[in-house]
Parts: structure tokens; sequence; C-alpha cells
């Protein structure tokens, strides 16, 4: 589809956005980016979307960043430190269950989101909120582990949080890292997210290299539930949960980027000064797949929050 042909379909292409520079010049998909433009849709008015004029894909949509000012695309909320921020986060999260007590949650792992579980957990034992008909779809799971091995998430999701609430363990969801059938085992994942109808609200945490999920810095944004390999700096990072690094698995399935943007709400919840870069990346680096969490500034419905330390460089 010709450009003039996009422009028909999609009102009045906006190549000369800042967005549009950033994503010509920075972002680099599979697609050739010289030719995406990013538009707002007659279809989706107070939306931003890029598309490839090349191809006549729409390729994402997401929050028109210019009627903002920097730092307001994204709803970044600072927090004291690591309580306060899980104690905001764990507002948003038991809102959401009270406003639909059978969400859908999508929940991540990783050392930051613990103190929100506990948090959410204390409240449910004072009666606060109720767990009972929420569905919950994890990120990730490393490959290679059984279900009751310490170290895999499903183990951690028990541990940390299911275990504590009144949820329905058969309402709970992580990718099958015991199947050795990757592919089997993701596009069954993709399967049970999409019959899910998508998690109204995605918990995220942040790699220190900004990746989301196990959604590891690459050149193109990826899909829906794919295998991934580890990179050394993720390996390095995680390893302090094992007994010796050589015991961190090297691949993981993960929920892919698209999957992750469906959410209709994204809280991402980060600490501490090592996550700093990640953050100020994510929040305003160019979108690319080189950060792959850049790619929440085009999400409609994205909170981030963070304590001191981790946006001391977005000052
Ligand atoms: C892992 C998980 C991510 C998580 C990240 C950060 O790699 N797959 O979902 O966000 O770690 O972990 P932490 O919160 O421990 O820094």
């Amino acid at each position: 589809m010709k450009e003039d042909a996009l422009r028909g379909k999609m009102g009045f292409v906006r190549g000369q956005t800042a967005l549009g520079r950033r994503g010509r010049a920075g972002a680099s998909t599979r697609l050739d980016t010289r030719h995406i433009h990013y538009a707002t849709s007659p279809w989706w008015p107070h939306t931003l979307v890029a598309a490839d004029a090349g191809r006549g894909q729409v390729l994402v949509r997401g929050a028109l960043p210019l009627l903002y000012e920097k730092g307001r695309v994204m709803k970044i909320i600072k927090a004291k430190d690591y309580e306060d921020m899980s104690r905001k986060a764990a507002n948003i999260i038991s809102a959401q269950v009270i406003l639909k007590p059978d969400c859908v949650l999508g929940l991540a792992t990783g050392s930051t989101p613990i103190g929100a579980y506990k948090q959410l957990a204390a409240w449910y034992e004072k009666g606060d909120v109720d767990f009972a008909e929420v569905s919950t779809y994890n990120l990730d799971e490393y490959r290679g582990l059984s279900h009751d091995d310490p170290q895999s998430y499903h183990y951690f999701m028990r541990e940390n949080f299911f275990d504590h609430i009144n949820i329905d363990l058969n309402n709970t969801y992580v990718p099958d890292g015991s199947n050795p059938d990757a592919a089997a085992a993701c596009s069954e994942y993709d399967k049970i997210v999409a019959a899910a109808g998508y998690p109204d609200l995605q918990l995220l945490g942040i790699g220190n290299n900004g990746h989301i999920g196990f959604n590891e810095p690459d050149d193109h944004f990826s899909k829906g539930t794919h295998c991934v390999d580890l990179t050394e700096s993720t390996i390095q990072a995680n390893s302090r949960l094992f007994d010796s690094i050589d015991d961190v698995p090297r691949q993981a399935y993960t929920m892919g980027t698209q999957t992750i943007m469906y959410a209709r709400m994204i809280l991402v919840v980060a600490n501490g000064e090592a996550k700093a870069q990640a953050v100020h990346d994510m929040c305003y680096g160019p979108v690319t797949p080189a950060c792959p969490a850049s790619i929440l500034q085009l999400h409609t419905n994205c909170v981030v929050v963070a304590d001191e330390a981790a946006l001391s460089l977005c000052e």
C-alpha cells in the first residue's frame, strides 16, 4: 500500500512528529524503518498509530505523545522507597480487583513485586480484597524446570503470593517450562492467554537491560509467547537467586511484547539505582527493541511506580 493510500485510510500521516523522527532513526524493527510513519487514526482518534507505509501494515497503536509534555505519556509515580513503591502498586492492583472481582491479572516474578504481593496478602487477611474470582497469567518461566523446582516461577508464585490468598490455583497460569517442546508449550500458552481475553492489568518488573518478561534486547519486538536465550547480563543478574551461576537456566519461555501490549492497563514497578538507566530509557529513550520496555511509551494506559533511586536519571 502506498503512503497516499494509508493517508486516506488512517487520516493525517505525521511523519515529522517527534516520535516519528525517533521511530525512523532509532527504532529498528524487522521492517524497513524508513517507511514507518506515525499517524492519528479515524478508528482511534485519540490514539497514535505506527504504520509501515511500504506494506500498509498497522504495527502498534498507543497514546498520542505530542499532546503531552515530557513525562506525561506514561503516568510516573515517584515512591519514597521500596515499601512505599510496594504499597502504591498493591493499591492499584487491589483497586482493579475491587472494581472487577473476576478480573484477569498478568503477573510478574523477580524481587521487585514481592513487596506488593505481601501487601496484597495482608489486605486479603484483613478482608479488604478478595481473589476468589480472579485469574492470573504469568509472564514467563525458565525452560527445563519442573513446577516444584524451588527456582521455578511456578514455585515462586505459590510461595510469594498464591499460598497466602484465596485464589483458586486452577485459575492461575504460568508457561510450562517443564515441557521440552518449546513450540508446543508456547503456542499452548498463547491460546490460554487469548482465551482469557488478555489481562485487565499487567504487572511488570524491568530487567537491568530493559527487558520485560524475558523479552531481551533484540533487533525487533516480539509477538507471542516464545523461547528465548537469556543474555549474559540477565543470567548474571538472576544468578543471585541460585546456588551458582551454572545453575541458572539458559533459556526461558516468555509472553511476547505484543501480547504484553494487549493488556488494558500496565503497571511497571522498579526500585534501586541499578534500574535507573533502564527506567530512563523505558520512559524517555527512543522506542526501540534494544530496550524492550520502551514500547510501553506507546501504551495508552501505562503507570510506572518507581522509587527515587530508580527515577534518579529521570529528573
Ligand atoms: C526476571 C524476570 C522479569 C523481572 C526481572 C527483574 O528476569 N523475568 O520479569 O522483571 O527479572 O527482576 P528483579 O525484580 O529481581 O530485579
